[in-house]
C-alpha cells in the first residue's frame, strides 16, 4: 500500500474522498482550501497481472474487503474522526460499474451516518484538475491534456465545472496503445511503466513508427495505426536481445510523446492560452515530462504537470475536485447514481 501524508493541525476542516473507479482502492483526505493531508492507495496490479488486464468481478470483491480499512487509515494518518469530516466523496464515474459502486456506496453510508453531505466526482475531472494540487493557486483558465488508460483528451478549462472538449482519441487511449505494445511485447500488465523503463535505455530513432498527426490541423488523436506498425515489425525482430527490445519500446514512446506534445502546443496556440496543463497515468512517463518541459519553454507556454504520485489514480484528486465543487455550492443527492460512461463535458 502506498501512502502520502503531510503535517496538518486536527482543526482543519476537511473532506474524505474515495477512489474505486478501476483495481485501485483509494483514500484521501484533503483541506477545504485544497491541501492534501492523507493519501493511501491499495493496488490491485499483482492481482489482475496474473490475468494481463483488470478483472472486473475480482476488482470489486478486492475493494470491499480495502475500502473500510482504507477510511480508518487515512483518518489515523491526520489524527481525525469521521466526526471531524465536513463531506464525503466518491468517484462516480466513468469506470467499471462494480468497482464504483463500492467506493460511492460507502462513502454516501458515511455521509449518511454522520449526516454530512455526499459529493459524486468525475474521475476524469479528478485527473483534470489534479496539476493544481502542487501548484498552490486556484484553478486557472487553461489547456489541459489528458492521457490515461482509457482516455487521451485535450480540454479547455475555463473554470471549475465549465470545460470544452477541444479533441479526443478516435481509437486508442495513449495508455492503451501502451499497454497493447508492452503485451506484444511479452512485457507485464500494465505496459506503459514497463516501456517506460526499458526505452531509458534505448534509441528513439532506431525505428521509424509513425506519428499519426491525422490531418496537421486536428486536435484528435488515433493510435491504432501505431499498434499495427509495431505488430507487422516484430516478426522482423529478436525482441529477446534486450538492446532490440529497448530500442521498440525508446521508438514507440517516441512516435506516442510527438504526437501529445505537438497537439497541446497546437492547442495552446488555437486558444491563445499560455498556461497548459498534464495529467493522468501516462503524464507520470519520464520521456513525456521531459519532452514536454522542453517543447514548453521552447513554446513560451506554462506548463503544470501533475505530480508523479498523482498521475495514476488516487483519491487525492478526486476529494480535491470534490473541494473545489464544494465550495463553489455544489453537493449530489444520496440518488445520484454511478455512470460508467460519465462524460467530463456535456
Ligand atoms: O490514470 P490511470 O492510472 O488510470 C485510468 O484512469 O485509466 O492510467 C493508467 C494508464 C495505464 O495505461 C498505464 O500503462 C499508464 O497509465 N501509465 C504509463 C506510465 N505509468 C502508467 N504510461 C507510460 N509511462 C508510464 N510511466
Ligand atoms: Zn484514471
Amino acid at each position: 500500500m502506498s501512502s502520502t501524508q503531510h503535517s496538518a493541525s486536527s482543526d482543519q476542516p476537511c473532506l474524505l474522498a474515495l477512489e474505486s473507479s478501476c483495481d485501485e482502492t483509494a483514500a484521501a483526505i484533503c483541506t477545504l482550501d485544497g491541501r492534501l493531508l492523507a493519501s493511501r492507495i491499495a493496488s490491485q496490479i499483482e492481482i489482475h497481472r496474473q490475468y494481463g488486464g483488470v478483472v472486473p468481478e475480482v476488482a470489486s470483491r478486492n475493494h470491499i474487503l480495502h475500502v473500510r480499512p482504507l477510511v480508518a487509515q487515512v483518518l489515523a494518518d491526520v489524527g481525525k474522526t469521521l466526526g471531524d469530516v465536513t463531506a464525503f466523496a466518491a468517484t462516480s464515474g466513468p469506470g467499471l460499474v462494480s468497482s464504483l459502486l463500492i467506493g460511492t456506496s460507502m462513502a454516501k453510508a458515511l455521509s449518511v451516518a454522520e449526516n454530512k453531505p455526499f459529493l459524486a466526482v468525475n474521475h476524469m475531472e479528478g485527473h483534470l484538475l489534479s496539476p493544481f494540487m502542487n501548484d498552490n493557486g486556484p484553478v486557472r483558465p487553461c489547456v489541459a491534456l489528458i492521457v490515461s488508460g482509457g482516455h487521451t483528451m485535450l480540454v479547455r478549462v475555463h473554470e471549475v465545472g465549465r470545460y470544452e472538449l477541444l479533441g479526443r482519441t478516435r481509437d486508442d487511449a495513449a495508455g492503451e496503445a501502451f499497454d497493447k505494445v508492452a503485451k506484444m511485447l511479452g512485457l507485464p500488465y500494465p505496459g506503459g511503466p514497463e516501456i517506460d523503463k526499458l526505452a531509458q535505455r534505448g534509441d528513439p530513432a532506431a525505428f521509424a513508427f509513425p506519428r499519426s498527426f491525422l490531418d496537421g490541423a486536428s486536435l484528435e488523436f488515433s493510435f491504432s495505426g501505431l499498434k499495427t506498425a509495431v505488430l507487422y515489425e516484430l516478426p522482423k525482430l529478436n525482441v529477446k536481445n534486450e538492446q532490440v527490445l529497448a530500442d521498440v519500446c525508446a521508438s514507440v514512446q517516441a512516435a506516442i510523446i510527438e504526437v501529445l506534445v505537438e497537439k497541446l502546443v497546437l492547442a495552446a496556440k488555437r486558444s491563445r492560452e499560455t498556461l497548459v496543463t498534464v495529467s493522468g497515468g501516462v503524464s507520470c512517463n519520464r520521456g513525456l515530462r521531459e519532452a514536454l518541459t522542453a517543447r514548453c519553454a521552447k513554446a513560451g507556454l506554462h506548463l503544470l504537470l501533475a505530480r508523479p504520485d498523482l498521475c495514476t489514480d488516487n483519491a487525492g484528486m478526486i476529494a480535491f475536485a470534490a473541494v473545489q465543487r464544494f465550495n463553489t455550492g455544489h453537493t449530489s443527492p444520496l440518488e445520484a447514481d454511478v455512470d460508467p460512461n460519465l462524460s467530463l463535458v456535456s
